[in-house]
């Protein structure tokens, strides 16, 4: 097999098949929403240049909006649906204040494209709270004064709740190397690991004393 007909991330379709794809596109007019193309024998969705209608669950809740395939899920959460919480910082892939959870793990929302999110669930920091109730690590970042000018804190907060959901009892060293994927340029990250381990103590109060300690 030549390197032009090599399967491209298990897609099951070849470069070549791509090039193919690439060179109908191009000569298809520009519309809203998609096309179908045919590639190996296959219909293909083309979306672009143009806006494309998505839906979005983010928060518990179906929402919908118009945007080039080009968006990521950043600029649709903050520009298009006005959830604000997650920031644009670097806007690429380096200082974590734009996390979100999607489907459990937390990611850097700058790195997402928002039509790529479609039928994931997504959770921002805004969906962290139960009523007028701060979420166990909300309450604690207030609790240790983790947060200076607080432009990394939704982010940093959204990833300790990911964090603690896959590990419910961390070690400090598990603390620092889980949450190595956000900066802090005011430095507050000794109060962040504080709230982490008092977050860890509230939502898993058997585990108090255990090997966080250790
Ligand atoms: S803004 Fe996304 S990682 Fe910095
Ligand atoms: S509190 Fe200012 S960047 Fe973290």
């Amino acid at each position: 097999m030549s390197d032009d007909d090599e399967k491209v991330g298990g897609s099951g379709f070849s470069r070549r098949d791509f090039l193919k794809v690439g060179g109908i596109s191009l000569a298809t007019p520009l519309v809203l929403g998609h096309r179908v193309v045919k590639a190996a024998g296959a219909d293909v969705k083309v979306f672009g240049p143009g806006k494309a209608p998505i839906e979005l669950m983010i928060n518990g809740k179906k929402m919908t909006a118009s945007v080039e395939p080009r968006v990521t899920l950043l600029e649709a959460l903050r520009h298009e649906l006005d959830i604000t919480g997650a920031k644009r910082v670097c806007d690429r892939a380096t200082c974590g204040a734009c996390t979100v959870i999607v489907d459990g793990n937390p990611v850097y929302s700058c790195t997402v494209l928002a039509i790529e999110a479609q039928g994931k669930t997504i959770t921002t920091v805004e969906g962290l709270m139960t009523g007028d109730k701060l979420h166990p690590v909300q309450q604690a970042f207030v609790d240790n004064d983790a947060q200076q000018c607080g432009f990394c804190t939704p982010g940093f907060v959204v990833a300790c709740k990911a964090f603690l959901d896959k590990n419910p009892n961390p070690t400090p060293e598990q603390v620092k190397r889980g949450l190595g994927g956000n900066l802090c340029r005011c430095g507050t990250y000794m109060g962040v690991r504080a709230a982490v381990q008092q977050a860890a103590s509230v939502q898993n109060p058997e585990q108090k004393g255990g090997r966080r300690n250790g």
